[in-house]
């Protein structure tokens, strides 16, 4: 299988990008996809849902440099077909020494290359905001996964995503949102899902607002490996689904 790079995404922060990045690996990697989660933000919220130490050996300076041997930084994790990437404290200078970069914008995806070989699916958990980083992710993944809270500000940070992605001349990828954080008593959300269900851009399966979804924190692990049977594992499972057939997978 040609491997995929799946960027989770959003300017926003707080909006699921770490629990969409970290519940759908699990779930690509239950299905035996071999998979790899890179954890590119310095908070480690990723390396600490997997229960890894927040720690790569030599630094990511390094491995953006290609002068650290690529299968020494990944890690096993507690289940089978997960590896991943952890976040390291000097990921918070991952700017930095991307921008230093010639050609910085690809710095990510020629770092990726090798990785490639060895993974089929690719999980990137991304930090909130629009840098250079976010740019080396847009032209190292293949599609753009977007959780998008249902607020008329969280669609206009979509809008303001499809700008800036127009203008880098990607040759690949697409962006695919999708609802987190659903609460279907508000009105607001109500509308907006029904607005956005003409849209064929978005996928149809969403997310609630469920509080088993927060004791990820507290268990340090997917909510797939500890519980099946809640409403939002059924949705983090038709979300996979759904996911997988648009994007190729
Ligand atoms: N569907 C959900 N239901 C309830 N809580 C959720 C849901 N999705 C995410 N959360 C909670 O919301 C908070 C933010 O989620 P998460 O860390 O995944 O967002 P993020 O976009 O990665 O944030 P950041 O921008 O800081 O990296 C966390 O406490 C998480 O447990
Ligand atoms: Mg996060």
């Amino acid at each position: 299988m040609k491997c995929r790079t799946v960027g989770v995404y959003s300017t926003k922060g707080g909006v699921g990008k770490t629990t969409s990045a970290v519940n759908l690996a699990f779930l690509a990697a239950r299905e035996g996809y071999s998979t790899l989660l890179w954890d590119l933000d310095t908070q480690g919220s990723a390396t600490f849902y997997c229960q890894q130490r927040a720690k790569v050996k030599g630094g990511v300076k390094k491995l953006i440099h290609k002068k650290t041997d690529i299968s020494k930084v990944v890690k096993g994790t507690a289940y089978d077909n997960l590896s991943m990437i952890p976040s390291d404290t000097s990921v918070r200078k991952l700017d930095l020494f991307v921008n230093e970069m010639k050609n910085s914008k690809k710095a990510l995806k020629r770092v990726l290359k090798d990785l490639k070989q060895e993974f089929d699916l690719i999980f990137l958990d991304s930090p909130p905001g629009m840098s250079v980083l976010s740019e080396s992710i847009f032209y190292a993944a293949d599609v753009l996964m977007v959780p998008t809270i249902p607020s008329t500000l969280s669609i206009r940070t979509l809008e303001t995503l499809d700008e800036q992605y127009a203008s880098l001349e990607l040759e690949q990828n697409q962006i695919i949102p999708f609802f987190n954080l659903v609460d279907l008593r508000k009105k607001m959300h109500r509308e907006i899902l029904e607005i956005y269900a003409q849209d064929p851009r978005f996928l149809s399966s969403f997310i609630p607002n469920a509080s088993i979804v927060e004791q990820m924190g507290f268990r340090q692990a997917p909510l797939l490996s500890f519980n099946r049977a809640s409403k939002a594992s059924k949705r983090y499972l038709e979300l996979w689904a759904e996911f997988g057939r648009r994007a190729g997978i």
